[in-house]
């Protein structure tokens, strides 16, 4: 969310050569190079076990990965690789790589003249996690001249003990100050978009509250499926996938009080207290899926048992639903229903708030029309923009309501919106940590999800291409509600 410029520093990936560098983290520095937020003194060390790579082949990866990204690999991007890019091996990881890494980070740091701040950038499933943060430790890595700044990619840790765990290591070595827990939906230029229309538009102010609104969805449905991933997602479901991070991320901006301050600690103080608000979930508060082969986009695709590296019995659910109650003076009695899942008929993340009809209508309900709640929509990808739901008469003798909406969409007014990962990558050069999850954040929501990841309850099956098994509609009903038509 900064604007100021960066300082030079030595920007060190630990996954170097895996496919978050490739597809995400090297565009983005690259784009904040042409910039110039990215300053030209910066090196970057890429680091992975291959032991065979070096500069010369490393910066071969990188070109290629900058021209899968649409960036020409022979032009600027090219000579930027020969300027910037460095390799150097952790092998396995021991001692001995550390402190040899740690004298590689000092040699080109002295050859470039550089102050000393140092980028440790770690793109490592959470498993390897651990062992870095100590071996890092071991070889003095987190004391420079200069600042250091510890970056983790979601997920952080596998549930409320291990993140408690993790953060214990990293708080040995590093202050939380130092310490950037990505989730990458903090920087969708709309999720943080959130902030600016929830406190810079006091007309809805005055009805974000339990006395106007009757309930709130959030929903986070992909088209895809786990492509490639099965390894990684029988571990993790999506429970951990995405809703401890993503979807429980927009719940604490639309529930937040005002902070008092746009600061970093300010706004993930009055996150903290949403999520320490939430009462206990129970059994009955969530419906799990998991698809079944299907047809998606017009293309037949297999179910979650048949993809590779899945188990073919496996209860690894890919679908969620869930009811989550904030109780506190805001939201008290206001059910916020979350819903994920892959493979569903396309892609659109929503936030949807109902308010309630009014008390008494003098418009009675006949067959011809029925009174609507207003609803606002706020969308969050793919056609980013509002929309508030209303009714209008329509013309003619009888009194015909009609639901219509007022609208705002960012594509008629913006050029293209910026990536998540440049907005994060920015900001973490900067030093800004308003879009990075605090340790007590994380650990609070795990500890929501707690009863689920210790029970892992058995998934309804849904068909590839559907919004989800049906009893996800039952979770809503019970309440009187549905779902607001996707
Ligand atoms: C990632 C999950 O964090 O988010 C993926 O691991 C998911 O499973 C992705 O597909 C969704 O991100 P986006 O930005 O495409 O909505």
């Amino acid at each position: 969310m900064s604007e100021t410029n960066a300082e030079p520093h030595i920007f060190v990936v630990l996954g170097g050569t895996g496919d978050l560098m490739h597809r995400k983290l090297l565009p983005a520095l690259y784009r904040l190079a042409t910039q110039g937020l990215f300053h030209e003194q910066s090196l970057i060390l890429g680091c992975a076990r291959n032991a065979e790579l070096n500069d010369a082949s490393f910066r071969t990866l990188a070109r290629e990965a900058l021209g899968k990204a649409g960036f020409p690999a022979r032009d600027t991007a090219g000579n930027w690789c020969d300027q910037c890019l460095y390799y150097q091996t952790i092998g396995k990881g021991g001692p001995e790589e550390y402190r040899t890494l740690a004298a590689r980070i000092a040699e080109l740091e002295q050859k470039h003249n550089l102050p000393g701040n140092r980028v440790f950038y770690l793109a490592l499933p959470p498993a390897a996690l651990p062992s870095i943060v100590h071996g890092f430790g071991e070889a003095g890595l987190h004391h420079s001249a200069g600042w250091t700044r510890l970056i983790i990619e979601k997920p952080f840790g596998h549930d409320l003990s291990s993140a408690q765990e993790l953060n214990r290591l990293v708080h040995e070595r590093f202050t939380e100050p130092q310490v950037y827990r990505i989730d990458h939906y903090l920087g969708k230029e709309t999720v943080q978009n959130l902030l600016v229309f929830r406190f810079a538009n006091p007309i809805f102010e005055t009805l974000w509250n339990r006395d106007r609104v009757e309930n709130v969805q959030i929903t986070v449905a992909e088209e895809l499926g786990i492509e490639d991933r099965g390894g990684y997602y029988e571990q993790s479901g999506v429970l951990r996938d995405m809703v401890q991070n993503h979807l429980t991320q927009l719940l604490t901006l639309v529930a937040m009080e005002v902070p008092g301050t746009f600061q970093a600690d300010a706004i993930r103080n009055e996150k903290v207290k949403v999520l320490n608000s939430v009462l206990p979930l129970g059994p009955e508060d969530a419906v799990f899926g998991q698809y079944t082969q299907g047809k998606v986009a017009g293309k037949h695709v297999p179910g979650y048992r048949q993809e590779s590296r899945v188990a073919p019995d496996t209860p690894v659910p890919t679908f969620a639903a869930l009811k989550l109650s904030v109780s506190n003076w805001r939201w008290q009695g206001v059910p916020f229903y979350l819903r994920t899942g892959k493979r569903m008929p396309r892609r659109l993340t929503q936030i949807v708030v109902t308010f309630r009809c009014p008390p008494v209508s003098i418009f009675q309900p006949t067959d011809s029309y029925l009174i609507h709640s207003n609803v606002l929509v706020i969308t969050i990808q793919p056609e980013e923009g509002f929309d508030l739901y209303f009714e209008v008469k329509a013309p003619g003798q009888t009194i015909t309501l009609e639901r219509h909406s007022l609208d705002f969409h960012y594509g008629d007014v913006f050029a293209k919106l910026p990536d998540a990962y440049v907005t994060l990558l920015r900001d973490i050069l900067v030093g800004d940590q308003t879009l990075f999850v605090r340790s007590d954040e994380v650990e609070a929501a795990w500890g929501l999800y707690r009863p689920f990841l210790e029970a892992s309850p058995q998934p309804h099956a849904y068909e590839a291409g559907t919004w989800g098994p049906p009893a996800a509609d039952g979770l809503l009903e019970k309440d009187g509600h549905e779902w607001f038509p996707l």
